[in-house]
């Protein structure tokens, strides 16, 4: 009864992983895989990042222009107003820690607790999503900056009004103003994180907004699919990588290409994915990784530089290894590699990467579903049935005992398993 069915018509095509499918209209970002452009709301990334804040780069995406002076003083006080996390919030991140959760994990069950303090969960007017998407902007540094100090063991390090919303969590983590620099480089990576096409979380939170669910759902669905490893969850496995290779070149006293082209032969030949690298959409470099490349320069042009220049030695051999193992593929380093040399240089550990991800990202996934409402289409695709057709109904105790797993304890009467 479980065989495919004989008389199938032939398969339609399908869009496996739904390559090349234009999946909805948008304002909010342009990515050009083959030219290797991103233009978000109108700039090029290359103008934007390195030379907005967060709450400029937000508004660009809310509102469809950068703020005037008078817009963005509204939209800091606004964000830097929404900051403190009701007390429940705090203790779901206590017993987060307790558990040792990661951090991706604690960020959305501590975000899905926000719903506790909406007094109107029913209005879905515009004023009031985008008053949710002001609210999830600033809790969700707070609610990382606090779950890391649990995590660590510190005491929390209350969020602070006077500060934009980059030094505030910055400050958060470590309890103390940071430097401009440091300030500079994260807010480089925030914005050029902020928006990305019709990524996958990006259209997960599309598409939990297109049957007019609320903003919150939709962006806790969205973290949920940040945090795969094929997806946000790649930057902590980069970098672990790179300190691999370090060691081993260490232990066995070759420089760290040589290493490097060891250790990447042998992934590649255990048929493991390298992170870092390759992307469905771009075909040659993803601009976000030259971006963020220069960030990391100034970043660690400040103190020791060896972590960056072994980094940089071991992404040259990869790229030739992939390129030999995929020729014509063109497998390029992504935005992953670079974002873990910036936030392991900005002081973050590698369980906070995806959630920093997702601090950054948070403004386009909020500004998708806002665009998405005004849309309001229901995002539902097709799929083909590939099972039996013709199956009939059998009460339990006439049907054939399927094969037990082996430690599945025997069914009363069943066959022994041994
Ligand atoms: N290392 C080794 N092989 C790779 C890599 C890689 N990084 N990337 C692609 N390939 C291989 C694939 O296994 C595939 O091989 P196959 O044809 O034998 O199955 C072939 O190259 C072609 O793959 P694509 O179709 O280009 O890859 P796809 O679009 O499905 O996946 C993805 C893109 C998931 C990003 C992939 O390149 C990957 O797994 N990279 C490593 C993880 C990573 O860095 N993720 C972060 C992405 S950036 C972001 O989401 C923010």
């Amino acid at each position: 009864m479980n065989e495919p069915h004989s008389k199938q018509t032939a398969a339609p095509a399908i869009a496996h992983g739904l390559r090349g499918v234009l999946a909805a209209e948008t304002r909010l970002s342009m990515v050009d895989g083959n030219a290797g452009r991103l233009v978000i709301a109108g700039l090029p990334l290359e103008e934007l990042a390195p030379n907005a804040t967060y709450e400029e780069a937000l508004h660009l995406l809310l509102e469809g222009h950068l703020p005037d002076e008078h817009e963005l003083h509204a939209l800091r006080s606004t964000i830097a107003g929404l900051r403190d996390l009701p007390d429940l919030t705090t203790t779901a991140l206590r017993e987060a820690a307790r558990r040792r959760l990661p951090t991706m994990d604690a960020l959305r069950i501590a975000l899905d607790t926000l719903a506790l303090e909406d007094d109107d969960p029913n209005d879905t007017s515009p004023a009031a999503d985008r008053r949710r998407a002001h609210r999830l902007v600033a809790a969700a540094p707070v609610i990382v900056a606090t779950y890391r100090r649990l995590a660590d063991g510190h005491e929390v390090v209350p969020p602070r009004t006077d500060l934009a919303h980059t030094a505030n969590f910055l400050y958060m983590l470590n309890g103390d103003e940071p430097t401009p620099e440091r300030t500079r480089a994260l807010e480089t990576y925030l914005v050029t994180v902020i928006d990305h096409g019709m990524n996958n979380s990006t259209f997960t939170a599309r598409t939990i907004a297109s049957t007019r669910s609320d903003v919150l759902s939709a962006v806790v669905g969205a973290v949920g699919s940040l945090k795969g490893p094929l997806h946000g969850g790649a930057p902590g496995p980069a970098i672990d990588m790179v300190f691999e290779i370090r060691r081993r070149a260490a232990r066995n006293g070759r420089s760290v290409p040589d290493e490097a082209e060891a250790w990447t032969r042998e992934a590649l030949e255990r048929g493991e994915r390298l992170m870092g690298f390759g992307h469905r959409m771009y075909r040659v470099r993803d601009p976000r990784a030259d971006v963020l490349a220069n960030a990391a320069d100034a970043l660690y042009r400040a103190g020791d530089t060896s972590l960056l220049d072994d980094a940089k030695a071991v992404e040259r051999v990869i790229l030739q290894l992939l390129e030999e193992h995929k020729p014509g593929r063109r497998i390029q380093t992504n935005v992953e590699f670079y974002t873990a040399l910036l936030l392991h240089g900005v002081g973050l550990e590698a369980d906070a990467f995806p959630a920093v991800f997702a601090i950054g990202r948070i403004g386009g996934w909020t500004a998708h579903v806002l665009e998405q409402r005004q849309q309001d289409e229901l995002i539902r695709p097709d799929s083909h049935y590939t099972g039996s057709t013709d199956g009939t109904w059998q009460p339990v105790h006439e049907r054939t005992p399927s094969r037990a797993a082996p430690d599945a304890p025997d069914r009363p009467g069943g066959p022994s398993t041994q």
